[in-house]
């Protein structure tokens, strides 16, 4: 499929088919395109939690999720977290494949980026988070599944039930299936003239 027909075919797709069972290749396949997402300094601080216990999804769905029936009935249902630590973590196998002088810089580049900085590290994992998801998304369109990424739930909740680690952050969940209702209408873009700025926002 061409990228931009990806782009806009995928849409928030809220009623998945929940009979059908999607399969380890065409998971793993997934997972393989989401982890070629870029991240800064390579650090792959993203976790991924597949939730495939549909008693685990029934409760989140009832309990934590707003009764949103994506929850149970996508094929897949990936949550997305990561580790705001990740950078202080062994770094040196984020640069394993590079000569070691490159490793030793960007290590380094790293610590000093990271160190003593926690709302950046916070805003890293989480932009990590959102281009992570939308490559699963922009894949699973590819692959013919359709898509919805969801916050709704009770973050903090989730995080419990999942024995969510110190020092991570819990982001979206995507859910991958096959759609059994047309999306809802398009809500509509704002025109680009309000969300590009040339050089600069106007001085106030
Ligand atoms: C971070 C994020 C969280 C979202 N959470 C939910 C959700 O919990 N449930 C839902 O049905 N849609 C959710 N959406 C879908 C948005 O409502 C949808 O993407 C938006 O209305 C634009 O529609 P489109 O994706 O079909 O173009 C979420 C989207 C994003 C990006």
């Amino acid at each position: 499929m061409n990228t931009f027909d990806a782009i806009y075919g995928r849409r928030a797709i809220k009623h998945f088919d929940p009979e059908h069972k999607i399969s380890a290749e065409d998971e793993q396949k997934l997972l393989q395109a989401v982890i070629q997402s870029p991240t800064s300094y390579n650090v792959q601080h993203w976790r991924f939690v597949v939730l495939r216990d549909p008693e685990h999804r029934a409760a989140i769905r009832s309990d934590l999720g707003f009764d949103q029936t994506q929850i149970t009935d996508a094929s897949l249902l990936i949550l997305f977290t990561a580790d705001t630590q990740a950078w202080q973590k062994q770094p040196e196998r984020y640069w394993a494949e590079v000569p070691e002088e490159i490793q030793a810089m960007m290590v380094g580049m790293m610590q000093d980026f990271h160190q003593g900085r926690e709302w950046l590290q916070r805003d890293e994992a989480q932009r990590s988070i959102g281009m992570a998801m939308q490559t699963l998304m922009l894949a699973a369109q590819a692959m013919g599944y359709q898509s919805c990424p969801m916050i709704g739930f009770d973050i903090e909740r989730l995080a419990d039930a999942i024995n969510l680690p110190e020092g991570y952050v819990i982001g979206p969940m995507v859910a991958i299936g096959k759609g059994t209702k047309a999306p809802w209408p398009k809500a509509g873009q704002l025109p680009l003239q309000e969300l590009v700025i040339e050089d600069r926002f106007a001085a106030v």
